[in-house]
């Protein structure tokens, strides 16, 4: 089988390292791997699929010498980096897939969850975006809803891991949890809960919130749905946590819901509360599905269900999207090569 290039960018993050991790698990056919980072760790050494592999500096010159030799870039390391770097990876002949938030809402990249919308990853340009940790999740429970009852507005709660903003956000709780005051996080998250990701916007949404509801719209093709969200940071290391309320334009019943669920690729139901099974970030951490529990009607609407859904999001939420979208294109080339 034919072997690919990759390059990852931010490969000594919290999110670049997992890419690795995540191509190896899943038996990607990799030929060789690049690692970049700032010139902080720049000619560190990293595993990387099982070889000690050295990070080289990010640099246009580094990149420059790259061309038509990397197939695919996987980047993590920011926005900044990512309008700067991804159009150069571009240039030089690699598909770009970009896990900041700065290419999503493009028109013209493509924001790709593989269970939700595959087709979309087919119409790049050179650069993919990999959606919102929680986006990812909550599209993933939401789309064979939508494809059977038509959805009509969603409310998201959200209860995200301190990993989400990256390897200080972790050390902010590990470290704080002893007292030492926070450095990634406006106030100590150890022991607390800030309803604040990201920057406030003029609104009074935060970027996170609004990131949740335009890209919701976009993944699932429908720029009016009417969707709202609160975000807030948690003290959990890994795994998200979301209450989604759904409405819907057609009659549900709760065996109709759940027998939607538990047949969709990528999602497992698990929701027996009185069995004490319901989904919690440290059954999740580690995994690559999004498992959904405590599937409720809401009786307050003529059509609605409530959900609790759960993923790593350093994996579902980050690295696995990813590197799936990259299986997505492999895939195409080898059928393009029959
Ligand atoms: P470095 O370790 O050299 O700072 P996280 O999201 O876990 O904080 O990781 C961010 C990643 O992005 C790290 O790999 C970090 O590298 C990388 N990074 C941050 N700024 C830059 C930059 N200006 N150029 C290249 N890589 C960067």
């Amino acid at each position: 089988m034919k072997g690919y290039n990759f390059a990852i960018v931010g490969a000594t993050g919290m999110v670049g390292r997992k890419f690795a991790e995540v191509l190896g698990e899943r038996h990607v056919p990799v030929k060789s791997v690049r690692l970049f980072a700032s010139n902080r760790s720049a000619g560190s050494t990293l595993d990387c699929l099982g070889s000690p592999c050295v990070v080289q500096e990010l640099t246009k010159s580094n990149v420059r010498a790259m061309k038509g030799k990397i197939d695919f870039a996987l980047f993590s390391a920011g926005a900044g980096v990512s309008e700067e770097y991804a159009p150069l990876f571009a240039d030089i002949g690699a598909i770009v897939i970009d896990n900041s938030s700065f290419w999503r809402m493009h028109e013209d990249v493509p924001l790709v969850v593989p269970e939700v919308n595959p087709e979309a990853a087919f119409t790049h340009r050179g650069i993919i975006a990999n959606p919102n940790c929680s986006t990812i999740q909550a599209v993933v429970a939401l789309k064979p809803l939508h494809d059977r009852f038509r959805l009509k507005r969603v409310v998201y709660s959200t209860y995200q891991a301190v990993s989400g903003a990256g390897m200080q956000g972790f050390y902010d709780l590990r470290d704080g949890v002893s007292g030492a005051p926070p450095k990634k996080f406006p106030k100590p998250i150890a022991f607390n809960i800030l309803p604040h990701i990201d920057v406030f916007l003029a609104d009074g949404y935060t970027k996170e919130e609004r990131k949740m509801i335009d890209e919701t719209r976009k993944i699932l093709g429908l720029p009016a749905l009417p969707v709202t969200a609160t975000a807030a940071r948690v003290p959990v290391f890994f795994g998200h946590s979301e209450s989604i309320n759904a409405e819907f334009e057609k009659p549900c019943t709760l065996q109709e819901v759940r027998q939607c669920l538990s047949s969709f690729e990528g999602l497992t139901l698990a929701d027996d509360p009185e069995r004490g099974i319901y989904p919690t970030p440290l059954s999740a951490a580690g995994k690559d599905d999004v498992f959904v529990g405590r599937v409720r009607l809401d009786d307050s609407v003529p059509s609605g269900v409530n959900l609790w859904v759960v993923a790593d999001n350093i994996r579902k939420g980050a690295a696995t999207n990813a590197v799936q979208i990259a299986e997505l294109l492999i895939k195409k080339d080898a059928e393009d090569a029959k």
